[in-house]
């Protein structure tokens, strides 16, 4: 189950039902794109109203602005090494993700995993790795959970959803980047899902198995 929003989440947030999770990768304010000019914080407080937990994705040197953007709400910050890949750094290139968690706790484990860009990445600015964004969701959440992100962009998060049988609410701004996602979901919904609520191993289908052969 999905449902896509094209507008200004401050608009449309309000109404919209309880999640379970916000996972998000906001703009960082870094100018990477004409949306990307400042940090935006009004949708946190905002997002708090719907969702326990909030889970945003950030570069490393962009948690100077994310830690005080939770404050009290702060719980962790999940850390994932990019293995093939590389961005820029203030000390260099940079080679790591980091989500930091905020409110209610999410399940128990390690807050270390590894992650591989591979496959046609969507035409757009700032696309997370859909490696990444399996690895986060299957560790923070349960199969049946709602799954809301706000800065949906290509939908990557939402591709992630449908794969591993959570359910997922997207809102994009740019019309360009919600028809991009929208393809996307809707190309993932017509796949099998690797996780069934009784199952949470991969399905061991061999196309899928193939496909994510580094999924743990
Ligand atoms: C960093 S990108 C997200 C990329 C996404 N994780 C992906 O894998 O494609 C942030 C997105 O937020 C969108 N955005 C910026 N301000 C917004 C707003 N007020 N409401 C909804 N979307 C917004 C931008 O258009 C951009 O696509």
């Amino acid at each position: 189950m999905f449902t896509l929003h094209n507008g200004n989440n401050l608009e449309i947030l309000p109404s919209l039902p309880k999640v379970d999770f916000v996972i998000t990768d906001p703009p960082y304010g870094i100018n990477k794109a004409e949306w990307d000019g400042e940090f935006p914080t009004a949708w946190y407080q905002v997002c708090k109203q719907l969702a326990k937990t909030i889970i945003i994705i950030t570069g490393s040197s962009q948690l100077k602005i994310t830690i005080p953007l939770v404050g009290e709400d702060f719980v962790d910050v999940i850390a994932a090494r990019n293995l093939n890949g590389m961005t820029f750094s203030p000390l260099g290139f940079g080679n790591w993700l980091a989500a930091v968690v905020a409110g209610e706790k999410t399940k128990q484990g390690v807050t270390f995993f590894e992650f591989v860009v591979k496959g046609e990445m969507p035409n757009h600015p700032s696309p997370k790795p859909i490696d990444y964004m399996r690895k986060l969701i299957a560790r923070c959440t349960e199969p049946g959970d709602i799954i809301l992100d706000p800065f949906m962009g290509s939908g990557t998060t939402g591709v992630a959803c449908i794969e591993l049988g959570r359910r997922f609410i997207g809102i994009e701004l740019s019309a360009e980047y919600f028809s991009m996602a929208e393809s996307r979901i809707k190309l993932a919904a017509l796949q099998p899902s690797l996780y069934t609520p009784s199952n949470k191993a991969c399905s061991g289908q061999e196309p899928l198995a193939e496909r994510f052969s580094n999924f743990d």
